[in-house]
């Protein structure tokens, strides 16, 4: 589709259109940054710890293959070398109605109430490394049922039960006002960065490395790692090596 290592991502509608119009947008999009990478002020910036911000929503289908291709691989292998922050607002729009927080998301309501159990989750577990992986199991589970609505129940009660996560608690927050008010603030957040598609990736502070990050996550942290771990050594392209159900 695109000249890009970037195959799947989901983008904003304008982004869509405009892109369907222009054969040029096509062919540019998303921007190359490789030029931006190879200088040397990358390789400078080493560091004990990267952190990673991952901006994402719950039922893009190119958010959960990160999500299970190379998130949760990279932190099960870097472990606290890798500082996650997640951001499951992707899309959306927040509107301010009558005192309480309504919004609108790119693959409709049932998308907006995933996402605020992915922020509920991530308020809730105070582990980035647990939330990654519960939020990463949602991500998987999440699926149409039977009537073709998405099974958050299913989701919810499996995901919970495999990492130790408060099932009730999570479910809670995702209908009260807390739910609505934890992901407004993930929206401000990424409204201020005016993501175009997702996943999107920045490492330290940079979206720069966006290509590599989503191409080939655990070799861009490894980069801008000081003493990298052994695990960086290996052939990192992880997804040659092993499959990820
Ligand atoms: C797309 O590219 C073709 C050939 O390169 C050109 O003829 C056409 O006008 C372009 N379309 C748009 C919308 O730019
Ligand atoms: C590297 O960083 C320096 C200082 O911040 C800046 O002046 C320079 O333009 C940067 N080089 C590149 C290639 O971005
Ligand atoms: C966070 O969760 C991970 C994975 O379950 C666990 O190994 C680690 O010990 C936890 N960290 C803290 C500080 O509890």
């Amino acid at each position: 589709m695109f000249d890009s290592p970037l195959v799947s991502l989901c983008l904003f509608y304008i982004i869509i259109s405009s892109a369907l119009n222009t054969n040029a947008s096509v062919k540019r999009y998303p921007p190359d940054r490789r030029k931006l990478l190879e200088s040397e002020n990358f390789s400078i910036s080493r560091k004990n710890t990267v952190v990673l911000k991952v901006f994402y929503e719950s039922l893009c289908p190119a958010s959960a293959d990160f999500f299970s291709g190379q998130l949760q691989p990279t932190v099960e292998a870097l472990g606290t070398r890798v500082k996650v922050i997640m951001n499951p607002y992707g899309n959306a729009e927040t509107k301010h109605y009558r005192g309480v927080y309504k919004f609108s998301c790119q693959h409709g309501p049932e998308e907006c109430y995933g996402n605020k159990l992915h922020a509920c989750a991530i308020g809730i577990i105070r582990n980035n490394t647990r939330a990654v992986f519960y939020n990463s199991c949602l991500l998987k589970y999440s699926r149409k049922g039977e009537d073709s609505s998405i099974d958050f129940t299913t989701a919810l009660n499996w995901c919970g039960y495999k990492h130790g996560v408060p099932i009730r608690q999570v479910w809670k927050c995702a209908h009260s006002r807390r739910g609505a008010n934890l992901l407004q603030r993930f929206g401000r957040e990424t409204h201020k960065l005016n993501i175009k598609y997702v996943p999107y990736v920045m490492l330290g502070d940079s979206s720069a490395m966006q290509d590599q990050a989503t191409g080939n996550l655990i070799a861009a942290i490894c980069q801008m790692l000081h003493y990298p771990p052994p695990v960086c050594g290996l052939n990192t392209d992880i997804r040659s090596s092993k499959t990820y159900p």
